[in-house]
Order: structure tokens, then sequence, then C-alpha cells
């Protein structure tokens, strides 16, 4: 027998509790586990501008042959643009570029290839906590993983730690930050914290990793990208992960680029050739359908109008929601207790309830969300938030 040692694995925690809720017959329920942006109905949309751009698509395809290694050259032009801005001088300078890749989360892994064969030695920081699959990515890839304080037990963010861990990194080190809307906790850095951490990312010369991977979600489509641009315009060298599944609705179409900045044009056809190198190791050639959505979208001045008002009316949903979560729990003299919920950005809240008050909410009222206390509030529907309120006062009594 071949497989005869090989043991099971627990499955994702998060899959786990879409099969709970799945099965749970309370007709109440709340689903604000699973990461993806739902409507007032709970469903999942696809963007009109999405359907408009397959339309066109299916009528104009006429072959489905390879794209080249780096994908499509129309998505990686747009998609830095819509990352770093227009007008931004990388790209006059041609000192931007993108590959396309299966998602953010391919990004994420052709990133830590990358680091692993082009940068040996180098190791990455991450926030603590952060995105579960951070983790394992970056460690499969053989990098040294380390840690700097993010969010405490306090569940308040904790910009001074973060500071002084990474002014004690080792010159050269990759450090991966949340360009917005921090997953896990909807924590993000002020304009001035992110100058902070500039200044020590200088200094200690890291490579910084921005996970882009919600843009539109925190404070609308530009707003979003203030700290990469930021970064970009400070820095010669810079790494950025782009994700279109949430801002495109995307998710299964594996639609997402890894940005290479460099001090030069010349530079970065080094970098790309690499790149080219690791992707074909990796997947070949990446999906093109979500790609050439996201190009047919961003290359024309009408289905940009529609989708980027449709990334508002999301993010105006999901910022809503948060104050009206904490308004409802205001009868209940929770919301100051609350109250940081209606600061967060993005989907996620770290909510700072325990995960014997997570198992309880779960157990009594049908509220699915993770152990670690993080809720999507996307997944909650407006008219129902006064249930909402009161099944978390009742396991806060
Ligand atoms: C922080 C972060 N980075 C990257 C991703 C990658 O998303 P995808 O691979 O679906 O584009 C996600 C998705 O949940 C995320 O939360």
């Amino acid at each position: 027998m071949h497989f005869g040692a090989i043991g099971r694995v627990p499955g994702d925690p998060i899959l786990g509790l879409m099969e709970a809720y799945a099965k749970d017959s309370n007709p109440q329920k709340f689903d604000l586990g699973v990461g993806v942006f739902k409507d007032e109905q709970g469903l999942t949309p696809i963007p009109a501008a999405v359907k408009h751009a397959e339309q066109r698509l299916l009528d104009r395809q006429t072959s489905k042959s390879y794209v080249g290694g780096h994908g499509d050259a129309d998505f990686g032009r747009l998609i830095s643009e819509l990352v770093l801005g227009n007008g931004s001088p990388l790209l006059a300078d041609k000192r931007v570029g993108a590959t396309q890749t299966p998602g953010g989360t391919g990004a994420l892994r052709l990133a830590a290839e990358f680091i692993a064969h082009c940068l040996p030695g180098r190791g990455i920081w991450l926030s603590d906590p952060t995105w579960p699959i951070h983790e394992t990515i970056f460690a499969t890839a053989g990098l040294k993983v380390s840690h700097y304080p993010y969010v405490g037990t306090d569940n308040r963010l904790n910009v001074a730690g973060m500071l002084e861990a990474l002014e004690a990194a080792p010159v050269g080190d990759v450090v991966l930050l949340h360009a917005c809307c921090h997953n896990p906790t909807g924590f993000d850095l002020s304009q001035n914290d992110w100058r902070a951490v500039l200044e020590v990312v200088r200094r200690r010369q890291l490579l910084p990793l921005i996970d882009f991977a919600y843009q539109g979600f925190g404070d609308g489509l530009e707003e979003d990208a203030w700290a990469v641009r930021l970064f970009a315009s400070e820095l010669p060298e810079l790494l950025i992960t782009s994700s279109c599944s949430k801002n495109f609705g995307l998710y299964r179409d594996r639609t997402g680029a890894l940005l290479v900045c460099t001090h030069d044009a010349e530079k970065l056809l080094d970098v790309r050739s690499q790149l080219a190198l690791l992707a074909r190791n990796l997947w070949s050639t990446p999906p093109d359908h979500g790609a050439a959505v996201v190009a047919e979208i961003l290359g024309d001045a009408m289905l940009k109008k529609l989708w980027s008002e449709e990334v508002e009316a999301m993010r105006q949903r999901i910022a809503e929601l948060r104050v009206g979560l904490v308004e409802a729990l205001a009868p209940h003299g929770l919301s100051e207790r609350f109250a940081h919920i209606a600061a967060q950005r993005g989907m996620f809240s770290y909510t700072g309830l325990s995960p014997e008050q997570v198992r309880q909410l779960r157990e009594r009222h049908s509220v699915y969300m993770v152990g670690t206390g993080r809720a999507n509030i996307a997944g909650a529907d407006a008219a129902r938030l006064g249930a909402l309120a009161a099944a978390i006062a009742d396991v806060c009594r």
C-alpha cells in the first residue's frame, strides 16, 4: 500500500462552519463566517458590469489558446493603473509590471516563490493576527515566518508594538502589510501610522509586500490605494498582490496579479523573467476569463463607471451595517463596548467576543462566526440587525 501511512488533517475551520450553517434548520440563522460579500438577500451577486463584459467576450472571443506567462498585457496595464493611479510615474517610466495570477492567493504564492528563489535567506514578517493562509503560504515556500504585533488581547490596534518589532527585524527581510480592510481584524492603520511604518521600512531596508485584496471595500477605490501609492512613490522597490475576487465579484474565476515595482525599467525585465519562470512551474499560464472580464471593464469608460458605482454600493452597504449594528446594540447598553465595529473597515470585524461567546451565539441563536470572534459584517442583513444585536447581548450577559 502506498498511501497507508497518510493520516487525515483537519479541514479549513471556515469550511466546517459553512457546512454546519447549511445544516442548521433555523430560518433566522446568520452566516457571518465565510469571507464573501453578501447582499441584503444573503446572495453573493455577479456585478452587472461583469455580466455585460462576459456577454461581450462571449460574442467576440474566437480562441481559448494560452495567454502568455504574465497573462494579458491589457489586464496587466489596467490593473496597475487601478492600483497605482492613472498618473503614476511608475507606469510612464516602465518601473511596474503585473503578472496575472489565479486570484490574490496565486499572487501571494508567486511572491513567496520569488522571495525563496531570488532573495534567499530573507524572512517574512506577518501581522499578528493575519489571514491564516498567509502563514501557510510563506512557510510552505520555505521562508522563516515571524510576526509583528498588530491587534492584542485588548482588541486594539498596537501600532507601537508593530513599529518596535519591525525596528528589530533583520535588514532586508520582507514585511507583509494589508493595504486596507485588514483580515481578520478590520483595524486599519491611519495615514500617520503608515508614514511611521514607511520610515521603519526605509531605515531597516525592509522589502514591503502589500496585500491588496479589498480595494474599494474600505473608504473607496482611490482612498483605499493611498498607502500603496505612498509606498510606491517613496520606495525604489515594492511587491503588491492585487485580488479581483471581492471588488469584481469574480471569486471562482480566480483573478489577481502580482505587481512588482523596481527602481528602473531594466531591472523590471530581470525580475519579470524570473517571475515568468516561477509561474510556469506553478500553473504554467494563468486562467484567462476573469482577467479578460476585468480588462473589458477597466478599458471601457461606461463599464468602468457602472462597476465603480457597484463597488461603491457594496462598500456603503458594509459601512451602513457596521453603524446599524452598533446602533442596534445601544438599547442593550452595548454600543460603547462595540463602537469599534463602526470604526473598522472592510467586511471583517474582530468583535472582541470570546470563543465561548461565539459558541453560545451558534448554539443558542444560530449565529455563525469564526471562533476568534471574527465576524463577516457583510453576512448580516439590515432588516435583522435588531435580532443579531439581541443575540449578542444575550451572550454578553
Ligand atoms: C487578506 C487576503 N489576501 C488575499 C486573499 C486572496 O483572495 P483570492 O485568492 O480569493 O483572490 C484574501 C481572500 O480572502 C484575503 O482575505
